[in-house]
């Protein structure tokens, strides 16, 4: 009762600053005759009166603000002080001052880089900041905030000026004018010694007087206190809300032992502390400038350029092809013709399959791709199902085209630079208005970056103004720097893509979050669910739960016709206490999905919520995915998602809430249809979260075992080879439940056993491309006629020794590798890989395949592609293909036949499991015994 009397208080105080009134205490009546309030400044309120602005000394307006007590003989001991928020401070029109001196402190050097940073971000969040802004600024940071030992001043006329010299300090420049920097142990003594006693104070006055902001600002760099109150004599600059100090978020929790009980916020009592810790994910966009070592000097590169643009995209193609002045350039247009002008340009046909092929097939050494099909200008594109149909032609269907033609043209091996550029699909600064129609090409160009590993592809999303890609506006300063910054731009082949926002570069990270535990059902009793994909595995759980927590009234959405199987499952559902129906209906079909919606309507009067949880997965590297097949697996997320966009709009829900995957932050190989599906969906659900007048959540699920469509053994062995953890169906519910009680729009949930830290995710799925990248490039070596040299010493000199020729010699080393690849990747024994057996036979799927190919050319240096254990499937053939397309280096210098050889081929066989540590030991103790 205690604590509950200190929170009525508390809501009683929100609700008196709401209301502007304060209220009587109903139940007083006479005042305690010993209690002399009359000579004390208290009164007891026994009316209900106005609680007006309280004005300060000297007649301005302060906050209203409260004492609240909670004293109890319990022990409880709390007073909390409570001031209300005013947004209506009077704006400082004109400062008067000149110049401004904007303070940072913080603990150290890094903690002062991420300070700046933060201020960075604040200033261009700002709309027109003038020098009544500044002043607040300059007031609120000096007189705010303690100082600390790490300082920073800058002295400025404007917020361009701040901007640029906090830039320049945030990029490691030295020698900024008016940027000051310094620590107090430094400077203390001298200072001490010159301002300390009356006459010091003088003299600080007298430089405040002079307005010599320079020697201010370096004075307290070096430690010297400063009366900045007097620089505001006459005026009175408001506090403004800015950036907290950055603490370094580094953590001091003892390791967990053991099993935790359990805490809110964790999605299942039977989960650790440690795995809830690593279960949730959210995406952060990071300030990131390019690396200086990543920038590339393009002018110096050899080699075509290719610009593949859309309409929309005109003004930037042609900025980069001014950029490329340099090269030969050729310029390919998405159009309704194909064929080529007389200055070399191509229209290419969004109708024909093969026209990229034709484009390409006549480019000489191409080296720099920008694929710039994903600029969408018209976020009308949105409500529009045939402009949004063609946008998705020359966006994703184009990029696939684009990458199958770069393959047939021998480019997916050579270190060709492929930039996917699209306009505005992430959220990144609070105020990014979001166009999500090009949503799909961010998960496609992930997975593509993964399967292609001899490419540098890359994704950036831009952000402008439709008007600045105008030709007339080419060379304004936005596009110019965006231009410059994207040519610059070289692959991360990771789950980073980078952001351009104004001038400034943005990396994307996965940040850990912990969800609290719902305190109510964010579902209404009796409420009617709508769940697209709900005969489905995880859509039918999500109904189960419903019905059984709720009693809802469920209305199941498939493709497939009402069967037995169905009934059955309409059956379970009532007997948990609920009402359901099964209609036929197809996400990518409008007309069918409106047909369902009136067919529910009329069953239960209304609909509550909407769950989309409808997905068709299909695996398969892009070299051989076919259209179809991308075009499918795109319906009920791409167009199902649109569609039901579309189809709720005017509707008053409670929520819409999407079932997306992880792939869309791991981009996994092999998957590039289903990632790019799930990175439409995210993308449409953070637009809706933004414009709907409904909640729009989205969960992007890791990986379910007992339910759904990843539930075969297939899946099962390759997500526990990357120590990927399966939900359980209880917790995803939970999860559910959570989420949509939180704040946040969208969350990953990805278990990931012990030992997989949370920043290592990429490890953890199957990003073996990313981990080969550099060291693929390193190792790439090519000849004059195309063949690769492999290294292979060490077994040719064992295989000499054993009277091999060499090409035995390289066959049997290539064996092992190969073996052993496969092994690792398919949780098998070396003596169960026969050299007639078909890989696929040993369940090699295109997903496990770029997996093992991988490994394989990590292994051995070269490059194989996807697609080579499919065309050579076999051991035998797959090693035949390797030998004579791969040169071998047999050359050796037999001098160099010393122990270090025999220990490698020890460690080789070691490694293999041929022998054992036992045998190791053997054979050194004979080799010293000789
Ligand atoms: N299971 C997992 O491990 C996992 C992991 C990550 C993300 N997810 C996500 O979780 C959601 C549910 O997956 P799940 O595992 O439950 O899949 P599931 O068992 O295959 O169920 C999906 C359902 O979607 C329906 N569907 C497909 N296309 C449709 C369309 N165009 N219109 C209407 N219905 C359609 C299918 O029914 P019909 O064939 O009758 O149309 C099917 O019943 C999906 O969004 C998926 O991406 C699942």
């Amino acid at each position: 009762l205690e604590a509950a009397a200190g929170i009525a208080s508390l809501i009683k105080v929100l609700l008196a600053m709401k209301h502007k009134k304060i209220p009587a205490n109903i139940n007083f009546e006479e005042l305690n005759p010993y209690i002399d309030l009359k000579n004390s400044p208290f009164y007891v309120v026994d009316k209900t009166k106005e609680w007006n602005t309280p004005l300060d000394r000297d007649g301005y307006k302060i906050p209203r603000r409260a004492g609240i007590s909670s004293f109890g003989l319990g022990g409880t001991n709390a007073h909390v002080l409570i001031e209300e928020y005013n947004d209506d401070r009077q704006k400082t029109l004109k400062s008067g001052l000149d110049k401004y001196i904007i303070v940072l402190s913080a603990k150290n050097r890094e903690r002062l880089n991420e300070y700046a940073s933060k201020l960075i971000n604040h200033l261009s969040r700002q709309t027109n900041p003038d020098d009544g802004f500044l002043a607040d600024l300059g007031y609120t940071l000096q007189l705010g905030r303690q100082p600390m030992d790490e300082r920073l001043a800058v002295v400025c006329e404007n917020v361009h000026q701040l901007n640029e010299k906090l830039h320049c300090f945030c990029e490691g420049n030295y020698g900024i004018q008016g940027l000051y920097t310094g620590t107090p142990e430094n400077g203390r003594d001298n200072l001490d010694f010159l301002f300390s006693g009356k006459s010091g104070y003088k003299i600080i006055k007298e430089i405040i007087y002079a307005r010599e902001y320079d020697k201010l600002a370096r004075i307290w760099c070096c430690g010297g206190e400063i009366d900045w109150s007097l620089l505001y004599e006459g005026m009175r600059p408001n506090r403004l809300p800015l950036p907290t100090y950055p603490f370094a978020k580094d953590s001091y929790w003892p390791e967990a032992v053991g099993k935790s009980k359990g805490k809110p916020g964790m999605p299942s009592p039977a989960v650790t502390q440690e795995e809830a810790d690593s279960c949730f994910y959210k995406p952060v966009w990071i300030r990131k400038p390019l690396p200086a070592e990543k920038t590339v000097e393009i002018a110096s590169c050899k080699g075509t350029v290719l610009v593949v643009y859309g309409e929309d995209a005109q003004g930037l193609a042609e900025a980069l092809f001014q950029a490329h002045m340099d090269h030969t350039v050729v310029m390919a247009k998405l159009g309704t013709n194909t064929k080529q002008f007389p200055d070399g340009a191509w229209e290419i046909s969004v109708e024909e399959t093969g026209a990229f092929d034709k484009c390409i097939q006549t480019i000489e050494d191409l080296k720099f791709i920008y694929f710039l099909g994903g600029i969408i200008k018209n976020p009308q594109v949105l409500s529009d199902s045939e402009a949004f149909d063609r946008a998705n032609e020359k966006g994703v269907i184009s990029l696939l085209r684009l990458m199958k033609a770069l393959s047939s043209c021998g480019y997916a091996g050579r270190p060709v630079q492929l930039k996917v550029i699209t306009n505005n699909v992430y959220k990144v600064l609070p105020d990014d208005e979001i166009i999500p129609v090009s949503g799909a090409l961010c998960g496609f160009t992930m997975s593509a970056a993964k399967e292609y590993p001899a490419m540098d592809i890359s994704h950036i999303d831009i952000a402008f103004d439709a008007k600045q890609v105008l030709p007339e506006d080419s060379f304004k300063d936005t596009l110019s720097h965006m231009v410059k910054a994207v040519i610059q731009e070289s692959g991360s082949k990771s789950m980073h893509p980078v952001a351009l926002r104004g001038k400034e570069r943005y990396i994307r990270e996965l940040e850990s979050v912990m969800v609290p535990e719902a305190c109510e059902m964010p579902f209404k009793k009796d409420g009617v669910y709508v769940i697209l994909g709900g005969a489905g595995g995880i859509g039918f759980e999500l109904a189960l739960y419903l019905s059984q927590t709720v009693n809802a009234r469920l209305v199941l959405l498939g493709r497939s016709a009402q069967d037995e199987e169905k009934k059955k499952r309409i059956s379970e559902l009532e007997a948990k206490g609920g009402q359901a129906i099964y209609i036929q209906a197809d996400a990518a079909d409008a007309q069918s999905i409106d047909k369902a919606i009136n067919a529910a309507v009329a069953n239960f009067g209304q609909i509550n919520a909407v769950v989309h949880s409808a997905v068709v997965l299909k695996d398969g590297i892009i070299e051989r995915l076919d259209e179809e097949t991308l075009r499918n697996v795109l319906a009920p997320k791409v167009k199902g998602s649109m569609v039901l966009r579309n189809a709720f709009k005017d509707m008053d829900l409670d929520f819409m809430l999407f079932f997306s995957s992880a792939a869309s932050f791991t981009g996994d190989a092999g998957r590039s249809a289903y990632t790019a599906a799930s990175t439409f969906e995210d993308a449409l659900a953070m637009y809706m979260a933004q414009n709907e007048s409904y909640a729009v959540k989205t969960i992007n699920w890791g990986y379910w075992e007992k339910v759904g469509v990843a539930s075969s053994g297939r899946y099962r062995e390759s997500f526990k080879a990357r120590g990927i953890l399966p939900i359980e169906p209880a917790e995803g519910m939970e999860t559910v439940k959570n989420i949509l009680f939180s704040d946040e729009p969208q969350l990953m949930m990805l278990k990931l056993e012990k030992g997989h830290k949370k920043n290592n995710i990429e490890a953890a799925c199957n990003d073996a491309a990313a981990q080969a990248e550099n060291k693929q490039a390193k190792e790439y070596d090519s000849d004059m006629d195309g063949t690769e040299r492999i290294k292979l010493n060490p077994a040719v000199r064992t295989g000499r020794r054993q009277g091999l020729n060499s090409e035995d010699v390289a066959g049997e080393y290539i064996r092992r590798k190969i073996t052993c690849c496969l092994c690792a990747s398919l949780k098998m024994e070396s003596d169960e890989v026969d050299g007639n057996v078909v890989f696929s036979d040993l369940g090699v799927d295109s997903v496990l395949a770029v997996e093992i190919v991988h490994k394989i050319n990590v292994e051995l240096g070269i490059q194989l592609r996807s697609t080579d254990l499919f065309n050579y499937s076999t051991m035998r053939q797959l090693i035949k293909y390797i030998s004579n397309s791969f040169r071998i280096e047999t050359q050796e210098d037999d001098d160099d036949e010393t122990d270090d050889s025999e220990l490698l081929d020890l460690l080789v066989k070691l490694k293999q499991g041929e022998i054992d540590l036992e045998a190791v030991e053997q054979r050194i103790e004979a080799k010293e015994a000789i």
